[in-house]
């Protein structure tokens, strides 16, 4: 949700602020592609701006008509609009008189603010909430002459979210920055510094990062990095490597990020269940800091996320509830928040996001925390801040996800699920350790079946290419195929603009039955006929009902299930895995359908229309 970038380098003023700028805006273009903009600032006390309403080639495409003089510092922006119309003028950056500020968030108090200013003559020519900042800020530098000092008055000012950047003109080698509940990481360099929202704005320069904690201001120049809080008393960050560099954020020859991180989901998934054993092969999660004795004690969980990551919360409700015999519910993370969910300190809640910002998922661990509750946080982001609030994380070893709609850390987050559950059935006694050994085994030789669905996915490509024009798909499945169902049909949604539904397959007759008339495609997940005989039986004869009314039927089974093909217009076939672990075999051909289908469609598959990958706003 928006896409920030700082820099400031060398003394002398040259093309690398721009070109720093751009390439960190096109590696952030996913969290939002309305509009993009630029502010640089050059020795000689030149603040040089532009800006374009839509992607941001646009950008590009104004800077080679109008080019920009050299400078020494630059922020940049890339919006996903809130408030105001993706116009040129609601753009960032925002200018007022001297300074320029870019914003991610919502300023929640602009209207009593802005009202403050039209009172002191100060009138705002966009619709946007953060030209208040500008001028706010531009106000306060002008008292203190200070643009830090000015940046933190104003940061107690605001409410909302926030990361805000700022140049200005007097200051040709300062970029100043800061963040209330929204994302902002330092990046180091030698002899120049960056700033952005996730590390993909600066990763082909630096690997180096510093984390920023909540409410903190930060001074960037090209001889360091000065971190305080909103009262300007010193702070620390933390230091990290980034453990990936700029080929895992580049396509590397596939036509679109999403076609190649579904290709990537195998690694996904063998990353995330690296270096879980000790020596003796026991299950061990380093990461998790909560005790065993806490552990031990949780009487229920809750898991809370959003999209996708609330499908794999879905899928892991099946199998913690069976290694594990603990109650788990899943929620809506902003449904959990604003009723009175029942939470207590035997409760553990499981907060699952890819970004680690989702700000509803955020605000759902705050809640939790505060009725006493142990929250752990799944993430895929090092450096966010939902693992930062949370009392413990367990991080998914996905890799940058550039595409805005999840695929390989959705398969990532149901395996680190996974690996939760089997860890509390071991600590608990629920499963023996050989049992948890064997489900490990298990485990590990998913990647492996993964590639085998990921090889065979011919014919689905070529049924999607086939369906590019038709209005309506439906998608049922049952026990773990029914989350499956779900996200099959909010993938087509998100990527081919299609009216999809997900149902469990024992609600059709009680409602969605009645959509089915003849031609209607239906994808059915089939569980494994080698699991529990009756879940099998009963969507073989569900695939029946809807057939006899004219479906056509789109099967997904595994290897071996010749029950289906008497009702089935086309099988995709999946390899034998245990039941619980289907869904990372199930759910490849719906992510490569609606991929394929988008694509023929002629649309973006990787920036799917009014989306943004991390909704950083309620
Ligand atoms: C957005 C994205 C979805 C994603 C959801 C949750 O809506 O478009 O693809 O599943 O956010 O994101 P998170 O980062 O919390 O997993």
């Amino acid at each position: 949700m928006c896409g920030i970038v700082g820099y400031v380098g060398q003394g002398h003023a040259d093309g690398r602020p721009r070109e720093v700028v751009l390439e960190g805006l096109r590696r952030l273009e996913y969290r939002g592609y309305d509009s993009a903009g630029i502010a640089q600032v050059s020795p000689d006390g030149t603040l040089s701006t532009a800006k374009k309403a839509g992607k941001l080639a646009n950008l590009v495409e104004e800077i080679d008509l109008h080019p920009l003089p050299d400078a020494t510092a630059a922020i940049g922006h890339t919006r996903w609009a809130t408030h105001g119309a993706p116009t040129d003028r609601n753009a960032h950056p925002h200018v007022a008189g001297r300074l320029a500020v870019i914003h991610n968030g919502i300023v929640e108090n602009f209207v009593t603010l802005k009202a403050e200013l039209a009172a002191q003559g100060v009138e705002c020519t966009s619709e946007t909430d953060t030209e208040v900042a500008a001028h706010l800020l531009a106000r306060a530098y002008d008292a203190t002459g200070d643009l830090t000092a000015a940046m933190t008055q104003v940061a107690r000012r605001l409410e909302g979210t926030f990361t805000l950047l700022a140049v200005h003109a007097d200051h040709p080698r300062t970029v100043v920055g800061a963040r209330h509940d929204s994302p902002l990481v330092v990046g180091i360099g030698e002899g120049e510094n960056f700033l952005g929202s996730d590390v993909a704005a600066f990763i082909s320069a630096t690997r180096e990062a510093l984390e920023l904690g909540q409410d903190q201001v930060v001074t960037i120049t090209p001889e360091g990095v000065v971190v305080t809080d909103f009262h300007g008393a010193p702070a620390e960050g933390r230091r990290y490597t980034v453990d990936w560099d700029t080929a895992a954020a580049e396509k590397g020859g596939f036509a679109s990020f999403m076609d190649k991180e579904i290709h990537d989901q195998p690694h996904a998934v063998a990353d995330t269940l690296l270096g879980r054993t000790d020596v003796r092969g026991r299950l061990v999660l380093d990461e998790l800091r909560i005790t065993e004795e806490v552990l031990r004690a949780v009487d229920k969980i809750v898991v809370v996320a959003c999209g996708t990551a609330a499908y794999a919360g879905h899928v892991a409700k099946y199998a913690i509830e069976h290694w594990c015999r603990i109650p788990v519910e899943v929620e809506l993370a902003h449904e959990f928040r604003y009723r009175d969910p029942v939470v207590n300190a035997r409760t553990l809640v499981v907060a699952v996001s890819q970004s680690g910002e989702t700000m509803d998922t955020l605000m759902a661990v705050r809640h939790a925390k505060e009725q006493g509750a142990t929250t752990l946080a799944i993430v895929n982001t090092h450096g966010s801040t939902i693992p930062r609030e949370a009392d413990a994380v367990l991080y998914t070893h996905a890799g940058p996800e550039i595409a805005v709609a999840s695929t390989k850390a959705f398969l990532a987050q149901i395996t680190a699920t996974y690996l939760l559950g089997l860890y509390l059935a071991q600590l608990r006694g629920t499963m023996f350790s050989d049992e948890v050994e064997g489900k490990l085994v298990e485990l590990r030789a998913m990647p492996e079946r993964i590639q085998t669905v990921l090889d065979r996915s011919d014919r689905v490509r070529e049924i999607a290419r086939w369906m590019a024009d038709t209005p309506s798909v439906l998608f049922l499945g049952r026990h773990v195929g029914f989350p499956v169902a779900l996200e099959g049909a909010l993938k087509l949604k998100e990527l081919a603009y299609i009216h999809a539904e997900g149902f469990a397959a024992g609600e059709l007759k009680h409602g969605p039955i009645a959509l089915v008339e003849p031609g209607q495609p239906v994808f059915v997940v089939v569980p494994s006929p080698r699991g529990r005989h009756s879940l099998h039986a009963k969507v073989v004869s569900n695939i029946q009902e809807i057939r006899a009314r004219g479906a056509r039927t789109l099967v997904i089974a595994e290897d071996g299930d010749e029950a289906v093909r008497p009702f089935a217009d086309e099988v995709f076939y999946v390899p034998q895995c245990p039941t619980l672990l289907a869904p990372l075999l199930t759910v490849v051909p719906l992510q490569v359908f609606a991929c394929e289908l988008a694509t023929a469609k002629g649309l973006d598959v990787d920036q799917p229309r009014n989306l943004a990958k991390s909704v950083t706003v309620e």
